[in-house]
Formats: C-alpha cells, sequence, structure tokens
C-alpha cells in the first residue's frame, strides 16, 4: 500500500523560536493523539532544519524536509546547500520543483531534474511539486501540462529510482489563494498523474506513487480531499504554522 503523507511546508517563515515552540508541539499531539498511518514531514527554511531535527529525534512516523537544494555535489556554490550536508544530520525530504521557485527563481525542467538526481544520490526522498496556472486550467490543457512537468524532470529516472519519489500537485490558482481545488479537480488530476506514471513505469509503480495535493488545504476541507481515491495526502502551506491545524489535517484521513 502506499505511503499517507502530510507535509508542512513552512516556506519562509518563523523566527527560531517560532520554530522550535510549532515543532514540539506537533510531534507531541503526534504522540499523545497516536497517529500512526500518516508520515508527517516538516519542511522549515534552512537554518530551521537542524534544530527542527533535534527536536523530532527518531519519532516514529515524523520526518524532516528541506524546500530546496542545490543540483551540485559539493563545492565553490557560495549560499547553496547540498543534499550531502542535509543526509549527514538526518535530513529526509526535499521539496522540488514548487511553483515558487519555478517562477521567483527561474527553476527549469532541466535543473529540477538534476537536483532530482542529486536527492536521489543521497538517499533522501524528493517531493516533486508539479502543478498549473489559472490560464492554463482556464484554456483546458492542464493535464498534459502537468504531465509535461512530470516527463521532463522525472522519466530519466530507472523504475527502481522513481519508485522513491513522492509527487505533489500544487494548481498555481490554489496556493495561498484560499481557492482549493475541488475534491474531484484534485482527484481527476492525480488519476490523469497516476495513468501517466503507469504508461511509463507500469501499474505497479504507479500504484505504489504517493501523490500529495497542496493549495488552500485547510482542516475544513482535508476529509474531503484525502476521502478520493487517488489523494494521499497534502502538501500544507499557511495551516501547516498552527500546530492544531495541521494536526486535525493529518487526522482528516
Ligand atoms: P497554501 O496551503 O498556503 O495554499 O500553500 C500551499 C503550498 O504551496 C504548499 O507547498
Amino acid at each position: 500500500m502506499r505511503k499517507k503523507i502530510v507535509a508542512g511546508n513552512w516556506k519562509m517563515n518563523l523566527t527560531f523560536e517560532e520554530g522550535q515552540q510549532l515543532t514540539s508541539e506537533i510531534v507531541q499531539m503526534y504522540k499523545d493523539e497516536a497517529i500512526q498511518e500518516v508520515i508527517v514531514v516538516l519542511n522549515p527554511p534552512f537554518p530551521h532544519l537542524y534544530p527542527v531535527k533535534k527536536l523530532v529525534g527518531d519519532t516514529p512516523g515524523v520526518a524532516v524536509g528541506a524546500q530546496n537544494c542545490s543540483d551540485k555535489e559539493s563545492g565553490a556554490f557560495t549560499g547553496e546547500v547540498s543534499t550531502k550536508i542535509l543526509a549527514s544530520f538526518g535530513v529526509s525530504y526535499v521539496i522540488l520543483g514548487h511553483s515558487e521557485r519555478r517562477e521567483y527563481f527561474k527553476e527549469d525542467n532541466t535543473l529540477l531534474a538534476a537536483k532530482v538526481n542529486q536527492v536521489l544520490a543521497h538517499g533522501l526522498t524528493p517531493i516533486f511539486c508539479c502543478g498549473e496556472s489559472l490560464e492554463i486550467r482556464e484554456a483546458g490543457t492542464h493535464e498534459e501540462t502537468v504531465k509535461a512537468q512530470l516527463t521532463a524532470s522525472l522519466f530519466h529516472l530507472s523504475p527502481e529510482e522513481f519508485s522513491k519519489v513522492v509527487i505533489a500537485y500544487e494548481p498555481i490558482w490554489a496556493i495561498g489563494t484560499g481557492k482549493t481545488a475541488t475534491a474531484d479537480q484534485a482527484q481527476e488530476m492525480h488519476a490523469a498523474l497516476r495513468g501517466h506514471l503507469a504508461s511509463k513505469y507500469g501499474q505497479a509503480v504507479a500504484a505504489q506513487t504517493s501523490i500529495l495535493y497542496g493549495g488552500s488545504a485547510n482542516p475544513g476541507n482535508a476529509k474531503e480531499l484525502f476521502g478520493k481515491p487517488d489523494v494521499d495526502g497534502g502538501l500544507i502551506g499557511g495551516a501547516s504554522l498552527k500546530s492544531r491545524d495541521f494536526i486535525e489535517i493529518v487526522k482528516s484521513f
């Protein structure tokens, strides 16, 4: 059975102390409320990663992820962070291809393919984001657009490599806008993506790939989203900054 995952993307938010407090609360609630079947991934800004990992420790079911990484192995790349560094203190996931990175930092499919390779080379799990703009959705070409993003940055992988990848579908028009995709729209896209994976890697690999939904997910709509057969979890922005909201989303399965 494929994994259920709820990842919190803190983006560029929270001071050191706020991050420590949020992490402690989430870990405590996760344990106290006996959550077991859902993997939680906390993705804070880089400076938080080490202290957050310290607080999380070896708590089963709770993992720590980065929001980005370098496409290079190591060396003179001022300001960059390698997956080797991340792996060395227990970071186990990296979000790649987020629309904010594609748009504001001009990350393209080729660069993302190189980052995917780095993440896999060091035994981490990429959470690979894809999604369409409102313009593309209105033009009706959203499925082919999103499939093309996967093809360009992931389909060079062997089936064995690909089986370690997590996908996150994040329609750009739903991110931070309060305008969630309906559960039916999410299901339609997730099923289309799974079909695309099956055509490349076969049914077995497609069936075990976790596909998360992201975009204005909150405690009020998570249950309906997670109730869909091809929605295997969420990548949560704003609502991941409040421990109770985040845990309620996790408990919506
Ligand atoms: P919001 O949940 O704030 O819409 O953000 C979604 C997102 O971009 C997660 O990566």
